[in-house]
C-alpha cells in the first residue's frame, strides 16, 4: 500500500501564539500527498532546502507532495550554517526569479531548519516560511519559536533573526529512520522541557518503551512541544522567560567549542543540564529548601539514559575549567557583567543568577566525577 493510503491517527496541533501565530502538527506520516495538501501551503511556487544526507524516502515523500519549483540541497548539520551555503541558496533563489509570495520549505534537521528560516527571513525581506523537521532534536527544539541563523568562525548562532514559521510539520514516522543515539540526542532537548515546565515528561522519556517506534511516541513529542510554544508565544524575542530555554546549554556551547562541535548538540546539552542541577542545588544550600530541590538524580539518571559520546581526556582532568571557561564567558547570554545561569529552584522552577567563579570551579570538579562514574571511563 502507498506510504499516502495507510490509515493514521490524526495529528496532535499545538497551537503557538505571539505576533505571528501558527500551528504544529505532529504525527506518523504527516509528509505525504494528502495531509500536507490538506494542511496547505497557499504559495504556489515553492524552494524545498534539504541536507545531502536526508534519507530518500522522506525527500521524495516531500517532493511529491510540495511539488517544489526548486529542491535545493546543502551540506549535513552545521555544515550548512554558513555564509557561504547561505549565500549560494539565496543566488539560487534569485536566479529562479522566485516571487515575493512564494515560500521556503526547510525539510530536514534543526541546521537546516535554522538556514532555510534565515533565508526565508531575507530573501526579498522576507517570504513564507514552512518547517518540516526530521530528527527529534528539530522537533521539540528548533523547528518551533521561530530562532533562525547561521554560525561564524567565531561563534555558533552569532547571525540571524527571529522569523516564525506559518506552519510546521513534524512527521515522526521520518524518527525510525535514524540511529538511535541521535533520537536519544534529541531527547535532551525534550527532557529539558520537563525539568524547567512540564516534570510529567521525564518519565515518559526515560520509560524503556520511549523510542522512535513507541505508539505515544507524537503524543509525547507534541506535550514537549507544548512546553516550548507557551513560553515562545509570551516571549519571542527572549526579553525575560525565553532564556529558560537554555537551561544546560552554558556548559553545552562550551563543550561544543571545545570540541570544534564535534560533539553533538543534543550530547552537549545532557552534560550540561547536570552541570546546571550540581550549580542549582549548590546555589539552593542553606536555603528555605521544598523537598525535591536537588535535582541532580533526574540529570544523572538522563545522562545514563543518554549514553552521550565521550568527551575529550583533557575535560575529565584538573585544567577543564580553565579550557571551558572562556567558552563559557562568551555564550550569548552573557551580558556585559558577565553570564547568567538558567538554575531550577525545584521541578518547573526555573531562574537566572550569576555563580561565582568558586561555584562554578567546585561543581565542575563534582560534575566530572559523576561523568566518570557514569561513562564508566
Ligand atoms: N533553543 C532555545 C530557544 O529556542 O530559545
Amino acid at each position: 500500500m502507498p506510504v499516502t493510503d495507510r490509515p493514521r491517527p490524526e495529528p496532535h496541533q499545538v497551537q503557538v501564539g505571539g505576533p505571528r501565530p501558527y500551528t504544529v502538527h505532529v504525527g506518523a506520516g504527516l509528509l505525504s500527498v494528502s495531509d500536507v495538501a490538506r494542511a496547505g501551503i497557499p504559495q504556489t511556487r515553492r524552494a524545498l532546502i534539504y541536507p545531502a544526507d536526508l534519507p530518500g524516502e522522506w525527500l521524495h515523500a516531500a517532493q511529491s507532495c510540495l511539488q517544489p519549483e526548486l529542491s535545493i540541497m546543502v551540506p549535513p548539520r552545521d555544515e550548512c550554517k554558513t555564509l557561504e551555503v547561505f549565500g549560494r541558496v539565496l543566488s539560487q533563489l534569485a536566479s529562479a526569479a522566485l516571487p515575493r509570495d512564494s515560500a521556503v520549505v526547510g525539510l530536514g534537521g534543526g541546521a537546516v531548519t535554522d538556514l532555510a528560516g534565515f533565508v526565508a527571513a531575507s530573501y526579498l525581506r522576507g517570504v513564507a516560511y514552512y518547517s518540516l523537521p526530521t530528527t527529534l532534536l528539530g522537533m521539540v527544539d528548533a523547528a518551533v519559536g521561530g530562532k533562525t541563523g547561521l554560525n561564524l568562525p567565531e561563534g555558533k548562532n552569532l547571525v540571524g533573526a527571529f522569523y516564525p514559521p506559518s506552519a510546521v510539520w513534524a512527521d515522526t514516522s521520518t524518527l525510525a529512520t535514524l540511529p538511535p543515539a541521535t533520537f536519544r540526542e534529541g531527547a535532551a532537548e525534550a527532557y529539558k522541557h520537563g525539568l524547567i515546565a512540564d516534570p510529567t515528561l521525564l518519565p515518559q522519556i526515560l520509560d524503556p518503551n520511549f523510542g522512535a517506534l513507541s505508539p505515544s511516541l507524537a503524543a509525547t513529542i507534541a506535550q514537549a512541544i507544548q512546553v516550548k510554544a507557551d513560553i515562545v508565544s509570551r516571549d519571542l524575542t527572549e526579553q525575560g522567560e525565553r532564556a529558560y530555554l537554555n537551561f544546560g546549554h552554558t556548559l553545552a556551547h562550551a563543550l561544543e567549542g571545545y570540541t570544534h562541535q564535534a560533539l553533538p548538540h543534543g550530547d552537549a546539552v545532557g552534560y550540561g543540564m547536570h552541570y546546571a542541577a550540581l550549580l542549582s542545588r549548590a546555589m539552593n544550600k542553606g536555603k528555605d529548601q521544598a523537598e525535591g530541590s536537588d535535582l541532580t538524580p533526574h540529570t544523572a539518571a538522563f545522562l545514563r539514559y543518554q549514553n552521550p559520546q565521550p568527551l575529550p581526556p583533557a575535560l575529565l582532568q584538573p585544567g577543564a575549567f580553565e579550557a571551558l571557561w572562556p567558552y563559557m564567558n562568551r555564550d550569548k547570554k552573557a551580558d556585559s557583567q558577565g553570564v547568567r545561569f538558567v538554575l531550577l529552584r525545584g521541578l518547573a522552577q526555573p531562574y537566572l543568577a550569576r555563580v561565582s567563579e568558586d561555584v562554578l570551579r567546585s561543581e565542575l570538579a563534582v560534575w566530572q566525577n559523576d561523568v566518570h562514574s557514569v561513562k564508566g571511563c
